[in-house]
């Protein structure tokens, strides 16, 4: 038994001495790796009377426990010193004046968020805002998405682990989660844009983990199915900076919106590039309906008295079409040379008044 004490102690101050990574890698191998010395030893077990493994298995078994443990603190003490001398190292200055004229540029997303926001702004609607870590309440049951509903599948779904109480969150599947918090903060008429990220593990070319929605929500007393028609035409029109828009509305399903409705454009993708407005393509970029009186019911809201109509757009896609980008993907590869082609001037705002893009 003192041998193994012994070991124990020699061992473990070994890997209180190591160095760096390299250094704590050979005792981890010299230790437990297949020749290693605990290793070694862990196989005499195999070989001895029941009475004398009974006695020796514990040891040997808490002698492998106590040394795996310390080598993961010490590696865990590497990386916080490499992380604290990182951080020091990289500190930047904040109050530097601006480089000259030329070199960054706005990325198309930012840029098409803000055409978005000023043409809605121009309608009347506020920005709201909510978390990108979400509770399975807020990005489903809330907005009638009854447990264990199949349409709960329809989202592909990132779950964080799940705490103590075994509730898992989630990272939010879309932006209508901040309809219920806006409704639970503030008092009918409401008109709100909500742009932000959303997730989903889904990738291909019109399709990436992590992708940009803009949320609209107007709830009144009298709210019509018309008018989002007409928000939804006013918006494209602005938006594409045309006269006419070819868009096609399709019965769908939401479990939040009754009726629902996708919306398309035409867009042309021959010869390997993206036009909107000609071609015989057509690309989804939104999902609306009028608000479901379940939902209402859920912010506390009598339908009644009131009702709504919501949407969602995704802003990457808009994006695309508008800009002429074949390949979402390319949008997240951070690629300097994509990044200038693509990218906007920085001090120029989007504005009704001057053009959105210039
Ligand atoms: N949240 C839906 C989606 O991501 C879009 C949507 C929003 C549909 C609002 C209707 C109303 O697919």
């Amino acid at each position: 038994m003192s041998s193994v004490k012994a070991m124990a102690k020699d061992h473990l101050s070994a890997i209180k001495a190591a160095e760096d990574d390299a250094a704590l890698e050979d005792i981890r191998v010299s230790l437990l790796g297949k020749k290693g010395t605990i290793s070694e030893l862990m196989k005499t077990l195999g070989k001895m009377s029941p009475e004398e493994r009974q006695e020796k298995g514990p040891l040997y078994n808490g002698l492998r426990s106590a040394v795996a443990d310390a080598i993961a603190a010490r590696k865990q003490d590497f990386h916080e010193a490499a992380l604290d001398a990182r951080l020091v190292s990289e500190k930047i200055d904040v109050t530097l004046p601006v480089r000259p004229q030329g070199q960054g540029t706005i990325h198309p997303i930012t840029q098409v968020t803000d055409e978005i926001t000023a043409i809605f702004a121009d309608m009347g609607f506020a920005v709201a805002e909510g978390p990108d870590i979400e509770t399975d309440y807020y990005n489903f049951t809330a907005l009638n998405f009854p447990e264990g509903h199949p349409a709960r599948e329809m989202h592909d779904t990132f779950y964080m682990t799940p705490d103590e109480a075994g509730a898992r969150k989630v990272l939010r599947t879309h932006t209508s989660p901040v309809q219920i918090r806006t409704l639970q903060a503030q008092k009918p008429p409401v008109r709100v844009i909500i742009p932000g990220r959303t997730y989903r593990c889904d990738s291909d070319q019109t399709h990436t983990p992590m992708f940009h929605q803009v949320e609209g929500l107007a709830i009144d007393k009298s709210t019509t199915m018309g008018e989002l028609k007409w928000t939804l035409e006013q918006f494209c029109k602005a938006f594409f900076e045309v006269e006419q828009v070819q868009m096609r509305f399709r019965p769908s399903f939401f479990p939040f919106t009754e009726p629902s409705m996708e919306v398309d454009i035409r867009c042309d993708r021959s010869g390997g590039e993206l036009k909107i407005g000609q071609g015989d393509d057509w690309m989804e970029i939104l999902g609306c309906g009028m608000v479901h009186p379940n939902v209402l019911r859920n912010v506390d809201l009598d339908p009644d008295v009131y009702q709504g109509w919501a949407f969602g757009m995704g802003i990457d896609r808009l994006a695309m079409l508008k800009y002429g980008i074949p390949d979402l993907r390319d949008f997240f590869a951070a690629d300097l040379r994509w990044l200038r082609h693509y990218g906007f001037a920085a001090l120029e705002m989007p504005n009704l008044a001057t053009g959105l893009s210039r």
